[in-house]
């Protein structure tokens, strides 16, 4: 008991040897690292022998102080900033810095300066960064020259507004992870250089960028693993290009067309994520490009549809095939309008994934795309079908009957579950008499109505 009493101020934490505290100082943003240099002469220079860097303007302050908010910064907060991260560079001397963070948004004309942050980063890749993360908008930048021949690297993510002017010469040897966001491909050459000189490189995230300037974008990797592809901006007669034949997954969500698409050893995509977004409707033609997407994912386990994607998919001539897919979803997105319905489209989906065991529909689906009930059960629904969720499920006549078609057919199924729209939420108690009664071809199945 007495032992007790006299640990209570006992400080622990300066107890622990030094390799455990920097680690723990390893996970603070560096400012917050910094302040415990004025504990005690021991923690004077800890901070800088931690090996991540993590330089933040707007959440450091904003989060820790709950004071500041971005818009409030004036020129001697960045000021102090500015200072501080040259301090930490200089104390932190030749100490290698694995991974080096920087952000900071501020509204135009409140600028940390390019030159403050190309020398920065200068300096992180002096000190042989791995992983670099650059968050940040600036008037005028340009990337240091060393950034493209940096052999260090293993991980590049920027969100950064500025025209990527990439040199022919550049080598990204050991580069693994190149996320872009934002960025502005200066030619058809930046994103061939880029591509052709990572040659490790294995998950690329394109997100926001602009190919305005683009007639080929083109990704041909060997050991491409993972690629998204997020609401780029091209003109109509840029043509994308992927030939990636280890590429697993696969995400692109797209609100406008491309001239066309060249689509090459995509066979091992194992999980894909298409969403076709609506923006100028051109039912054909977006069907047309989405069908070029289909045939050549057909190997695909999962699959990932907006609504949009799934009505194209549904309009596709002849349909397309998934002779291995298992798991079907097209998430709920209040936003998304229904362009089509298509009678037989339950039919002729479900007739197409023999193997389908997991289905997670939105109930809009059955209404208005997936609108009759099949005439001959599908092979899927009666002895592969393990689960099936529905939902924004409303209580109405023709939702039932398709829920109750489900039960009186699924022989495998395990769990249906059935997620009530707003609307309905009074109306669960009925729904579940109902389907609680209903005959059920599986012993095993489960209900769920939430
Ligand atoms: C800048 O903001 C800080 C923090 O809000 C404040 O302490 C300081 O007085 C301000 N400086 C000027 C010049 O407005
Ligand atoms: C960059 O910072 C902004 C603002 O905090 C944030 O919304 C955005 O997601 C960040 N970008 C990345 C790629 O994390
Ligand atoms: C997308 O990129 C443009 C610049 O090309 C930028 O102005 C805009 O803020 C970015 N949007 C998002 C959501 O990051």
């Amino acid at each position: 008991m007495a032992k007790k009493v006299k640990m209570k101020g006992v400080d622990r934490i300066s107890d622990l040897p030094d390799p455990i505290l920097i680690h723990i100082l390893s996970f603070l943003s560096t400012i917050i690292a910094a302040r415990t240099s004025i504990l005690s002469t021991r923690w004077r220079n800890l901070f800088t022998l931690v090996s991540n860097l993590n330089f933040e303007l707007d959440g450091c302050i904003s989060r820790w102080e709950n004071r500041l908010r971005l818009r409030k910064f004036n020129s001697s907060t960045i000021k102090s900033f500015r200072c501080f991260v040259d301090r930490v560079l200089s104390f932190h001397g030749r100490t290698n810095v694995d991974k080096f963070r920087l952000k900071f948004r501020l509204k135009r004309g409140k600028c940390v300066d390019s030159d403050s942050a190309c020398r920065w980063i200068s300096g992180a890749l002096m000190r042989g960064v791995k992983h670099l993360d650059l968050n940040i908008s600036l008037d005028k930048f340009t990337f240091p020259d060393a950034l493209f021949t940096c052999s260090s690297l293993v991980t590049l993510k920027l969100d950064i507004v500025l025209v990527l002017h990439v040199p022919e010469d550049i080598h990204f040897p050991n580069l693994e992870t190149l996320h872009l966001k934002s960025v502005k491909f200066f030619d058809d050459n930046s994103v061939k250089s880029l591509f052709s000189s990572c040659s490790n490189l294995q998950d690329v995230v394109i997100e926001n960028c602009s190919m305005m300037n683009v007639k080929s974008f083109r990704i041909s990797h060997p050991l491409l693993r993972s690629l998204t592809i997020i609401r780029p901006c091209y003109t109509s007669n840029c043509w994308l290009t992927i030939d990636a034949p280890c590429l697993s997954n696969f995400k692109y969500i797209i609100d406008h067309l491309v001239a066309g698409y060249s689509l090459k050893n995509l066979e091992s995509i194992v999980s894909a994520d298409i969403q076709f977004l609506i923006e100028n409707v051109d039912l054909q033609a977006d069907a047309r490009h989405a069908a070029t997407i289909f045939r050549e994912i057909y190997r695909v386990r999962s699959l990932v549809l907006s609504l949009y994607s799934l009505e194209l998919l549904l309009s596709c001539e002849p349909f397309p095939a998934f002779p291995t897919l298992v798991e079907l979803e097209t998430p709920y997105d209040k936003a998304e309008q229904l362009m089509s319905s298509t009678d037989k489209g339950l039919e002729t989906l479900l007739s197409h994934c023999p193997e389908l065991e997991n289905l997670a529909f939105r109930q809009v689906l059955f209404f208005d795309v997936l609108i009759s009930l099949p005439e001959e059960v599908p092979s899927c629904l009666s002895f592969k079908v393990k689960a099936i969720e529905i939902s924004n499920f409303k209580e109405d006549e023709d939702c039932i009957r398709k829920a109750k078609y489900i039960l009186e057919n699924g022989r495998a199924l395990e769990k249906l579950t059935i997620r009530t729209s707003i609307c309905c939420r009074f109306n669960k108690l009925k729904i579940s008499q109902v389907l609680f009664a209903y005959p059920r071809k599986s012993k095993q199945c489960f209900i769920l109505i939430v």
